[in-house]
């Protein structure tokens, strides 16, 4: 059904670099774009690095890296880097502004058939494709991170969204060998709509006292089998992050259970924002897989 074989990915940050790094796996040509070439080699450095992880774990082989990066190139120039690709991957900065306007520049720089997916966490597919001339086009996939690892594919279809675009993504997302859902565009979707008021109430639990930062998590990843506790996993996320996907919950739905505990406004307002700024329930050293709860929380 679809023919995409060149893919545009904007932003080569966290989510950008895994969603080129897995377009690029699976044999797709990458345009990886970003504002500067500092941020660019920053994004294939660490592509390189989760490379050599999977080389070492024997799930890729040498050659498959080097084919991997070989089908990466980068830009700095965005009218450039989407001018031959059938699908664009928006993964810029969580901003609304900036992806308006990301949006209205690949509206007038992509040929009219090209899809025009953003993996945006929580900003309303609808309103980005409401920017462009083609809403049929535009619509949401979500990644997770890390994004190599992670199954899931939420795929979520605006408004207009049309049929084929919205088969065409799941198709597409199956190639990457992960396992697409489709969803409709109210607040959160379905991922962050659930996982984030779980995140706030562990934060509220910590706030009002219930248990320590150690004993929440424990509880989760021993009780319920996650991963990462709810902490762990929102230190992981970015508490600024969290805090602005929440606020899109509570003021998408004026409804006052969505509402950030105070203590996770204090947190960032503060500049602790998880493990990006060092610091947020645990303490984070480079090099070192150690958790260590922050100072803040130790009692
Ligand atoms: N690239 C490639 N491979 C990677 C990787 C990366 N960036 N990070 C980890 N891996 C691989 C490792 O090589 C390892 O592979 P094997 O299974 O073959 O051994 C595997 O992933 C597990 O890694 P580790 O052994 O280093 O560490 P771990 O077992 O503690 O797992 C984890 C790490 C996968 C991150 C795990 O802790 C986990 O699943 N955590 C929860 C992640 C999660 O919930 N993500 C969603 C967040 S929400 C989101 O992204 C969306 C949003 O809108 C907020």
């Amino acid at each position: 059904m679809s023919d995409i074989k060149n893919v545009a990915v904007i932003g080569s940050g966290t989510m950008g670099n895994g969603i080129a790094h897995t377009f690029a796996q699976f044999g797709f040509k990458v345009s990886l774009i970003d504002i500067s070439q500092e941020a660019l080699n920053k994004g294939l450095t660490t592509i390189a690095k989760n490379l050599d992880r999977q080389v070492a774990k024997g799930s890729l082989t040498e050659s498959d890296k080097e084919s991997t990066l070989n089908n990466i190139t980068t830009y700095t120039d965005l009218k450039e880097g989407v001018a031959k690709v059938e699908l664009v991957v928006e993964a810029a900065t969580e901003n609304i502004d900036l992806k308006l306007k990301i949006f209205k520049d690949l509206d007038a720089c992509t040929s009219p058939t090209t899809i025009l997916a953003t993996n945006t966490s929580s900003i309303s597919i609808t309103k980005i494709a409401s920017v462009t001339s083609k809403a049929d086009k535009v619509i949401g996939m979500h990644f997770m991170n890390p994004v190599p690892v992670m199954k899931l594919v939420e795929v979520i279809r605006g408004y207009a969204t049309s049929d084929e675009v919205a088969a065409i993504t799941m198709e597409l997302s199956k190639k990457l060998n992960k396992v697409p859902t489709e969803v409709n565009d109210y607040p959160g979707f379905i991922a962050n709509r659930i996982l984030m008021p779980m995140i706030n109430e562990a934060i509220y639990s910590l706030y009002e006292s219930v248990a320590g930062v150690e004993e929440i998590d424990t509880v989760m990843k021993l009780g319920m089998a996650h991963p990462m506790g709810p902490l762990q996993l929102a230190d992981f996320i970015g508490l600024d992050v969290c805090l602005s996907i929440l606020n899109v919950l509570h003021d998408g739905f004026g409804n006052p259970k969505y509402a950030p505990c105070p203590l996770l406004v204090n947190m960032v307002t503060a500049g602790y924002k998880g493990v990006k700024s060092g610091e947020g329930f645990y303490k984070y050293t480079a090099g070192s897989k150690d958790l260590v709860v922050s100072d803040k929380f130790k009692k």
